[in-house]
């Protein structure tokens, strides 16, 4: 039996242990002669990971041209290359595909310029901060929840990914800005539609040369950034030059002082962080909470157990940041959500140093893979890996459970900066929604789309009812 076939043999959860291959040639998938297994990571990059995972275990070299990259699919590898050696790890230039939108914004940025803004953006995000916040979400809610009341009277199917993407850039929007989008909303969400899919196309060009060319694709492109960037850049010089003050995030970035030097963040890196923030921030949670909706909708004893727990704690109330503390099961929905469809599924990081992987060389300059949907999907980790079940993440069903088996926000110093944000968010999305409505899905089950985010292939439809109380 080969090494990598070893790899594969299943295992009970807390024994799951990081195999040494010192010795053994990993095995891996042919590829095309020349190109490798570029072709199928470009065409479906989900499918061929996975199916990569199942027939070679869980250390898999994948040649793409003349160099060799792995995919890392156990949690040990994960700590490795996230948090142990973190050090020798940078982004791939694939993240540099962002460039353009983010700048070096936090997501993007290293070394240095990484650490002092992180440092000057972590006080944004501490718990206080975010709950201070949490009335604009709720207020952009309830207005848009209102407008499926038109929906439900109705009863036509619209356009649920579409809603919730407006819901979420709303709240990006009034917790940075203090603002609403106003007259812009329309030509800022297809601005971000096409900087999104443009990234996605561009994720697998190795070099930016086509990227340069004066096509129509890349005008659009170039076009809907400039066209972000101006809005982000009126918002911040009106800002500057009104006396009005506000909570906002905006605001904090803007009175952030470096420690040591005790300078403010430049113009220029003011704007890539915002536009971070706003990109990080938006689709992601957009994408979760699609399917949150989607997954609830599918299973109805889950969602009135969440309808209980929402209903005694606020008893007809709107929610507030408070109430996090009460709404365990609504948090075990979206950790299992965040489980089942990272909105994140994987990225990927470059060796700068040689390292060693559980016995395997990795040559400085190697690039290594790690998904999160595959890892938190993995069959010798979670029992009936596809099967919802929000209870996975009772205390005592973690217990022995690696922390590297589940990081839908990333894991080590570079974590998701958003991630108690998003959690309240998210939260409140769903409570809000299921305490008035029923959802039923009009569209077909949805499949996962080749894009930079989890995003199904086609836009989530549903029709909503006024909730039928049992
Ligand atoms: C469901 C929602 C979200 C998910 C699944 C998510 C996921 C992630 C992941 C996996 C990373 C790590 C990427 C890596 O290591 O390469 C990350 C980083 C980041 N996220 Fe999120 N995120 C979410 C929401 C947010 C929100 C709401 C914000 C801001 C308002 C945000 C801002 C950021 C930033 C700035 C980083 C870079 C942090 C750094 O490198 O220091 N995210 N996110």
């Amino acid at each position: 039996m080969s090494e990598s076939k070893v790899l594969a043999d299943p295992m009970p959860v807390a024994v799951l242990k990081e195999k040494s291959l010192k010795g053994a040639p990993l095995k891996g998938p042919k590829g095309h002669p020349i190109l490798g297994v570029l072709p199928m990571l470009r065409d479906d990059t989900l499918n061929f990971l996975k199916q990569v995972s199942r027939d070679y275990g869980d250390l898999v070299p994948l040649r793409i041209l003349m160099s060799t990259a792995y995919l890392l699919n156990h949690p040990a590898h994960v700590e490795h290359v996230l948090q142990k050696n973190h050090r020798n790890y940078k982004k791939s230039p694939m993240v540099g595909k962002l460039r353009p939108v983010m700048g070096d914004g936090l997501l993007i940025s290293e070394g240095e310029l990484w650490t002092r803004q992180r440092k000057l953006i972590q006080p944004s995000f501490l718990k206080e901060r975010v709950d201070a916040l949490g009335q604009r979400m709720v207020d952009v809610i309830d207005k848009h929840t209102k407008l499926w009341d038109e929906c439900a009277a109705s009863g036509k199917p619209f356009n649920l990914s579409w809603d919730v993407s407006a819901i979420t850039l709303e709240i990006a929007f009034q917790t940075m800005f203090d603002t609403g989008l106003g007259a812009d909303a329309q030509g800022f969400k297809d601005a971000m539609a096409i900087a999104h899919d443009v990234t996605a196309e561009r994720v697998w060009n190795l070099t930016s040369l086509s990227e340069k060319f004066p096509t129509k694709r890349n005008r659009e492109y170039n076009e809907a950034i400039a066209y972000l960037q101006g809005i982000c850049t009126r918002i911040i010089n009106e800002r500057r030059a009104s006396t009005h003050r506000s909570d906002d995030l905006l605001s904090i970035l803007m009175e952030a002082r470096d420690a040591d030097t005790n300078e403010a963040m430049s113009e220029q890196q003011l704007r890539d962080e915002v536009m971070t923030l706003m990109v990080a921030g938006h689709d992601t949670t957009a994408t979760m909470v699609g399917w949150a909706i989607y997954m609830l909708a599918q299973h109805p004893t889950h969602l009135e157990r969440m309808r209980d727990e929402v209903d005694a704690l606020m008893a007809g109330r709107l929610p507030q940041a408070s109430d996090m503390k009460g709404l365990d099961y609504t948090k075990r929905i979206l950790q299992e959500v965040a489980r089942l469809r990272p909105s994140i599924w994987w990225f990927a990081r470059v060796a700068i140093n040689d390292d060693n992987i559980a016995g395997q060389p990795i040559k400085a300059g190697t690039t290594v893979f790690i998904s999160q949907y595959l890892i938190q999907t993995h069959p010798q980790i979670w029992d009936d890996p596809e099967k919802f079940d929000p209870d996975r993440f009772l205390p005592e069903n973690t217990a022995g459970r690696s922390k590297f088996a589940y990081f839908p926000f990333g894991a080590g110093p570079r974590v998701c900066i958003g991630s108690g944000f998003a959690m309240m968010e998210m939260a409140f999305v769903l409570a809000m929604i299921f305490r008035r409505y029923d959802v039923e899905i009009t569209s077909d089950e949805p499949v996962f789309g080749n894009l930079v985010t989890l995003r199904p292939h086609e836009d989530i439809w549903a029709r909503a009812k006024p909730r039928l109380r049992h």
